[in-house]
């Protein structure tokens, strides 16, 4: 299974599914969310001149989708709800202007909403999410988790709750001539679409150097002939977390009998 994770919505069994408090009861937009969908929408108005929408989590970030005037609705994705979250629309028509805030606790009772949420990816298609019960829920309560899916990639949203460690790199080659050796690897599979840009590698070679992912994952460097046997290995992490995958299997170049030039080099196990 190829499984395309974008948000997480955890609630529980004994409430609503979820429950939306609004600040201005007298709104006009009327600002509604739907956790199922994460589908913000808001009464269209007539001669809207600009529109924008956005939420605020608990640590301040804000996510904002785009959304055009003709639109009266906008889709977040990449979120993570968990903690609680302030949606906002602002909408300016030609003969006044709106602001209005929808929060969004994503709790039934204090103290009930589940606690230390986090889901952590493995492998790319296996996930393990764990919560603790809130400290006020009773000792039966059922949480709720939703998972939706989709195929947009993530470059203008949070990584939200999902932690992923990345497989290691794949296919890692060495060749050399006589002045300088190649290194080239292959990005891990994730599980979403992720660009080169996401990706930070660090390579053992004789000592630990850091890479930055590229289009063509390489790294070129100066070894004269004769050279000693050596082995190079690879790891990956997401740029904004580093959090290292294993290391990948080690390539080997060199040898001991300082012949080998410039052949390909095999793979050999490590650890
Ligand atoms: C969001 O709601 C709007 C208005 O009801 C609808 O047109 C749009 O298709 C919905 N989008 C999703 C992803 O459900
Ligand atoms: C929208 O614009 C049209 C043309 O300017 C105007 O006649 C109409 O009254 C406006 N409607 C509202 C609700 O402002
Ligand atoms: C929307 O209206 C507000 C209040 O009148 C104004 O401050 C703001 O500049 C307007 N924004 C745009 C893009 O017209
Ligand atoms: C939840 O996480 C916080 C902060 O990491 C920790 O102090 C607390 O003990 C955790 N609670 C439980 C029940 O694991
Ligand atoms: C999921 O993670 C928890 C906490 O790290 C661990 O106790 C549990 O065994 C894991 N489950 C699986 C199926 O790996
Ligand atoms: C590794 O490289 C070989 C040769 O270039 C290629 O045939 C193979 O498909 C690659 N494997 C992966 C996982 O990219
Ligand atoms: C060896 O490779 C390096 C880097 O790719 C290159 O600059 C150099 O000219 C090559 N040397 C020979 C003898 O081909
Ligand atoms: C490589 O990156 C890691 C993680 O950011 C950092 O701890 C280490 O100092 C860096 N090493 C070098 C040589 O820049
Ligand atoms: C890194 O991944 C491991 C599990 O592979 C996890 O226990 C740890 O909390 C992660 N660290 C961060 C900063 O995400």
């Amino acid at each position: 299974m190829f499984l395309l994770v974008t948000s997480l919505v955890l609630c529980e069994l004994l409430q609503p599914a979820f429950l939306l408090i609004l600040e201005k009861p007298a709104s006009s937009l009327n600002v509604r969310f739907d956790a199922r969908t994460m589908n913000l929408t808001w009464d269209c108005q007539e001669n809207t001149t600009f529109s924008r929408c956005f939420l605020t989590d608990k640590k301040g970030r804000i996510v904002e989708p785009r959304v055009t005037n003709k639109q009266c609705s906008c889709t977040f994705r990449e979120i993570c709800l968990h903690g609680g979250v302030t949606f906002e629309v602002h909408v300016n028509t030609s003969q006044r202007a709106f602001q209005e805030k929808l929060l969004y606790p994503n709790s039934g009772r204090e103290g009930t909403a589940a606690q230390n949420f986090s889901c952590f990816i493995y492998n790319v298609d296996f996930m393990n999410c764990t919560w603790v019960r809130g400290p006020t829920a009773p000792r039966d309560v059922q949480y709720f988790l939703y998972i939706q899916n989709s195929n947009v990639d993530r470059t203008s949203g949070v990584q939200g709750c999902i932690l992923q460690r990345f497989n290691p790199p794949g296919n890692v080659t060495v060749r050399c001539n006589t002045t300088h050796c190649l290194v080239r690897w292959k990005q891990p599979r994730t599980y979403q679409k992720l660009s080169y840009l996401d990706f930070q590698y660090q390579l053992d070679v004789h000592r630990k150097i850091n890479v930055s992912g590229d289009l063509e994952n390489r790294y070129n460097f100066p070894s004269s002939e004769p050279r000693a046997k050596h082995a190079v290995k690879i790891r990956a992490a997401d740029v904004r977390i580093l959090n290292w995958s294993s290391w990948s299997e080690a390539a080997e170049f060199g040898s001991l009998g300082y012949r080998d030039c410039s052949r390909q080099s095999h793979r050999s196990k490590t650890n």
